[in-house]
């Protein structure tokens, strides 16, 4: 997994729980030194996956509870710094989210080693969106969290529910 998403989530801890529960996770995972990380640097998926378990841990909290904490602070803060283009121009949640399938493609295509997730997009009738997700991380639990932030950005109050290990239903008010 590309270093950018261990940066954001080194952040969202530092600041909403602070620097301590973050030394402490890295301790639990056994990462006794914390090696220097880039945005663009690859981390091994199963120490990252490591990571967020002993963040659980640490803060006491549930996978999915992780999970939506990453994913409101992925789109509010961490992607508004540093992928604020992607935004613009967008009005709502159902055109952002229809553009993530490309957005992967696009922001990973010149980072060598990447493996974004894909999407693919089914309507349900008009205001039902289930968006497949194609990806070999099994990280369904975060892109439900992801799309709970998008809800949250947008200021719409979207219904997001995981159907199975590969979609998620979207209903838009
Ligand atoms: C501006 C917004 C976004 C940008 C620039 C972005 C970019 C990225 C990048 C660079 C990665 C790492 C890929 C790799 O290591 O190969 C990633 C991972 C991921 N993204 Fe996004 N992302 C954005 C928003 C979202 C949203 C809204 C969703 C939910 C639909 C989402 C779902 C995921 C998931 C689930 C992963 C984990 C990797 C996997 O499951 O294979 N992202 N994203």
């Amino acid at each position: 997994m590309k270093g950018v998403i261990v940066l954001a989530l080194k952040e969202m801890v530092v600041k909403n729980f602070g620097e301590d529960k973050w030394k402490e996770t890295l301790a639990k995972a056994g990462i006794d030194k914390e090696p220097r990380v880039l945005a663009t640097s690859d981390i091994d998926d199963r120490t990252v996956l490591n990571v967020v378990n002993s963040l659980c841990k640490v803060l006491n909290i549930s996978l999915v509870q992780a999970a939506d904490a990453f994913g409101d602070y992925w789109v509010n803060v961490y992607s508004q710094r540093i992928y604020k283009a992607y935004y613009v121009g967008v009005k709502t949640a159902k055109d952002f989210l229809l553009k993530m399938d490309s957005v992967h493609a696009q922001t990973t295509r010149n980072m060598p080693n990447a493996h974004p997730p894909r999407f693919e997009y089914e309507w349900e009738g008009e205001k039902t969106l289930i968006m497949k997700y194609k990806s070999q991380r099994g990280l369904i639990d975060f892109m439900v969290g992801l799309i709970k932030g998008v809800g949250k950005h947008f200021n719409e109050d979207l219904k997001v529910t995981k159907l199975g290990s590969d979609k998620v239903k979207v209903v838009f008010p």
